[in-house]
């Protein structure tokens, strides 16, 4: 199908959105019971996803900056970097729903995975498009809402050259009612015109002590036995990165069932 032929409506637009983020947004209307069993299909780094954010840990300046934007009812264009799995992407969803809330997200959000699509047509025909529907005060049941809409570009340092310069364009155009998120490892790799219009904010490595402390977390409410030099092992194999470190959490604990994860068995999963 063509991309212009989805653009047809507002409320296509969430075929735009990655699968996850749908997901993610479908949560929010019935929080997932802490409560569910190993069996769930749920990813845990969804189901533990933050889900404000407050409830990102120790991304202080970003998270302080946000809270200041959202009181207000605004954002700037921003620009998230650092290494894997230190929140950037759960931040700006957490914001996103916090300014939207769950009626209006899916209108008011594109979310976009620059790791498959990272070319100039997507910025031409998705970007562009979506940036340039109008976006009101107003919600449909007469609600304030903020005017505008927010773009996501995730892993937006895979984009091309030509993406990025036709991307600055369209943030220059569009800029009164849409705003930006860019999100990459990289920063480097994002031409200065596009940085230079963005609040830019650089992801901490999480210290081992939130690391394990949010491993313990799911541990208890996912009813994993594991010990703490398991849990140590985790960390170190994960190198820091949070989603690896819960993702081989969920594998091992699928495999052990009700038994006691061991070091020896996070060294044998992760291979
Ligand atoms: N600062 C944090 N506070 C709370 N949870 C976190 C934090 N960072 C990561 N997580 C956990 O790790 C998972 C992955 O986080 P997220 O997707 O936000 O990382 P990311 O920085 O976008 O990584 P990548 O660069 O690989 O895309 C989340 O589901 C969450 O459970
Ligand atoms: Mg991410």
């Amino acid at each position: 199908m063509r991309p212009s032929l989805y653009f047809s409506a507002v409320n296509t637009m969430h075929a735009f959105l990655k699968p996850g983020s749908s997901g993610f947004i479908k949560k929010k209307e019935k929080p997932v019971s802490t409560e569910t069993t190993k069996d769930s299909h749920i990813p845990w780094v969804e189901k533990y996803r933050p889900r404000q954010i407050d409830d990102v840990a120790y991304q202080d300046e970003v998270v302080n900056v946000l809270k200041k934007s959202l009181q207000g009812s605004d954002l700037p264009n921003l620009l998230f970097y650092g290494p894997p799995g230190t929140g950037k992407t759960s931040t700006i969803l957490a914001a996103a729903r916090e300014l939207f809330g769950h009626d209006m997200y899916r209108s008011r959000v594109l979310e976009l995975n620059s790791s498959d699509e990272r070319g100039i047509e997507v910025i031409r025909n998705k970007v562009k498009k979506f940036a340039q529907i109008s976006a009101s005060a107003v919600r449909p049941d007469g609600k304030p809402c903020p005017p505008f809409k927010i773009i996501i570009l995730d892993e937006a340092d895979s984009m091309t050259l030509a993406a990025q310069t036709a991307l600055r364009r369209t943030m220059e155009k569009e800029s009164k009612t849409t705003r930006f998120c860019l999100i990459c490892n990289y920063v480097s790799r994002i031409i200065d015109p596009i940085t230079s219009r963005c609040a830019k904010f650089r992801f901490k490595p999480l210290t081992l002590e939130i690391l394990l402390k949010r491993l313990q977390d799911i541990c208890s409410k996912e009813q994993v036995v594991c010990k703490e030099d398991a849990l140590q092992a985790l960390i170190q194999v994960s190198e820091g990165d949070l989603r690896r470190a819960i993702t081989l959490l969920q594998s091992v604990s699928r495999l052990k069932g009700e038994e006691q994860i061991t070091k020896q068995d996070i060294l044998e999963v992760a291979g």
